[in-house]
């Protein structure tokens, strides 16, 4: 695997790969890697000749009292993992190389409706900084694939809206979002949870396969159903920012002919922030949550 971290050696690298007729794919992170990430490079490797990895901890994304300066960084672990994991190329740039002019100088990739609500009314700028990166690194790579975590379930969504509103070429990948045995989703910043935080952290993933098998019985969603867990998960010792089901597709709010559900949990407890979600479907035909998600 070539490591590269400026934007001209990363874009010769592909134009040779290009020059090879390889189908190039992009897993773009903000690196500590772990399987989650992994898998997503082994996702990209299924789709694709030539697998380009990017780490870069974006500060465009980081609100001011977010944990940028804290960011867990693992540059060396993180190379071993990719290079087992059979990845071409690592970028890892500096922030100079991505912002050259400063982020006050940036221009900025906003995306509407899709945006806004859950995560991006809580973390004010931040799909805006996460959006910017991305549109850096799909236009630098060009890749016929880019793959994205399922766990980031409205980063997702908002990277799809992005794509086809700007008439970008890439195709955007989902990949299934990856637990440890007792269920917690793997992230980045489960590192910060205590061993107490860490004991009681599966109770998301509970709640949210509660209300999924209560949809499914149901036939609908209720608001006992959220309230029920509301409250699971304040009396494990979380502050709860939010636990909804949206329209899977575009996240709006529900409305009554809604066949095709995600819930998502937002939570925090100490000083970690914890996401994760579930689809229901509910269409004919579809299959049931645990065989979407085993
Ligand atoms: O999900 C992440 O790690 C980041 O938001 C991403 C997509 C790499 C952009 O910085």
């Amino acid at each position: 695997m070539l490591t590269v971290d400026t934007v001209s050696s990363l874009r010769a690298l592909v134009a040779r790969a290009r020059g090879e007729n390889k189908k190039v794919a992009l897993v773009p992170t903000m690196g500590n890697l772990h399987d989650g990430h992994i898998s997503l490079i082994h996702c990209a490797k299924q789709r694709a000749d030539f697998v380009v990895a990017s780490i870069f901890v974006n500060p465009l994304q980081f609100g001011a009292n977010e944990d940028l300066a804290n960011y867990p960084r693992t540059p060396d672990a993180d190379r071993e993992k990719l290079v087992n994991a059979g990845c071409d190329v690592l970028f890892a740039p500096a922030v100079e190389q991505i912002y050259p002019d400063g982020m006050l100088n940036q221009a900025i990739v906003s995306v509407p409706n899709v945006s806004e609500g859950l995560c991006g009314a809580i973390r004010l700028g931040h799909f805006d900084g996460m959006a910017t990166v991305v549109t850096k690194l799909l236009n630098i790579v060009q890749p016929d694939v880019a793959v994205f975590g399922e766990k980031d379930y409205q980063q997702l969504a908002v990277v799809r809206s992005m794509v086809r509103d700007l008439n970008m070429v890439t195709d955007v990948v989902g990949a299934p979002t990856i637990r440890a045995a007792d269920g917690l989703a793997l992230s980045s910043r489960n590192v910060y949870l205590s061993d107490h935080e860490r004991s009681v952290a599966p109770v998301l993933y509970a709640c949210l396969k509660q209300t999924a098998a209560s949809i499914q019985a149901e036939g609908r969603v209720t608001e006992r159903q959220l309230i029920e867990c509301h409250q699971r998960i304040s009396d494990a010792g979380f502050q709860l920012e939010y636990f909804e089901v949206r329209n899977a597709q575009d996240l709006k709010p529900l409305t009554s002919s809604d066949t095709h559900f995600v819930i998502l949990v937002a939570a925090r407890i100490g000083k970690t922030r914890l996401i994760d979600n579930l689809t229901v479907d509910l269409r004919p035909s579809k299959r049931s949550p645990e065989e979407q998600h085993p």
